[in-house]
């Protein structure tokens, strides 16, 4: 049976670029392409994007490693995987694949990917399931893999940010503030090599980590 949360970004997904266009003003497409030059590919590498949503990084991401390459977007709302599929097929990309699962359990060996991306969506991960999700990231990166984490900075004027943790309470992530302003030290939980830098646009944060030597 899917969860409420899943029933919710169902029904999102329909409206989701929509959405996305009209709020970002394009600063959407500089975020995307900001967060895969992170992520440090190099043609024929193999990348995962978590929570990938209507699959707008993975399609970037899948542009980067080129046709040697490997691309899996995983989300667990089968409706936001279905709008992905769509425009990953209207792109003519084939080294692009997209998988219904859990960031929680992933279903895949460890040190599969070389590098790993998440954007806009890890906040939004209940606890228990942020806790478990960051050790998978970490069990199927590999050993040289580099995890780019991009999350929204905290919203600084008021009702965008009363907005914002609204949002964040009816999805259920209610530890969700704590962690956008703590990513860092968490994530040192699991990874030696752990980095941040603010986003061009100034209203993204992305977060980099590297298991280390
Ligand atoms: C705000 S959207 C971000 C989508 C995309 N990364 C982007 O930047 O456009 C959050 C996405 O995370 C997905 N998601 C939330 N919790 C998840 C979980 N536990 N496992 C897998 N996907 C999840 C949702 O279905 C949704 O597509």
């Amino acid at each position: 049976m899917i969860s409420l949360r899943q029933f919710y970004y169902d029904i999102f997904s329909n409206f989701y670029d929509f959405i996305i266009r009209l709020h970002s003003r394009d600063t959407a497409g500089s975020l995307r392409r900001f967060i895969v030059k992170k992520a440090n590919l190099s043609k024929g590498d193999k990348a995962l994007d978590l929570c990938t949503g209507t699959g707008s990084v993975a399609i970037e991401l899948a542009k980067q490693v080129g046709e040697r390459g490997l691309v899996i977007g995983l989300d667990f709302s089968r409706g936001m995987i279905e709008k992905a599929k769509e425009k990953a097929k209207n792109s003519n990309i084939d080294q692009l694949h997209f998988v219904q699962a859990n960031a929680s359990q992933l279903p895949f060996k460890e040190c599969s990917f070389q590098g790993i991306t998440c954007s806009h969506a890890f906040y939004e991960l209940k606890g228990h399931e942020r806790e478990k999700a960051i050790n998978e990231v970490a069990r199927v990166l590999m050993d040289d893999g580099r995890f780019c984490l991009m999350e929204h900075a905290k919203p600084r004027k008021q009702i965008p940010r009363l907005l914002f943790y609204i949002r964040i309470l009816f999805l259920g992530a209610k530890d969700a503030r704590k962690f956008l302003g703590e990513e860092e030290s968490i994530l040192e939980g699991c990874f030696k090599k752990v980095a941040g830098q603010v986003s061009p646009t100034g209203q993204s944060k992305l977060i980099y980590a590297e298991k280390g030597e």
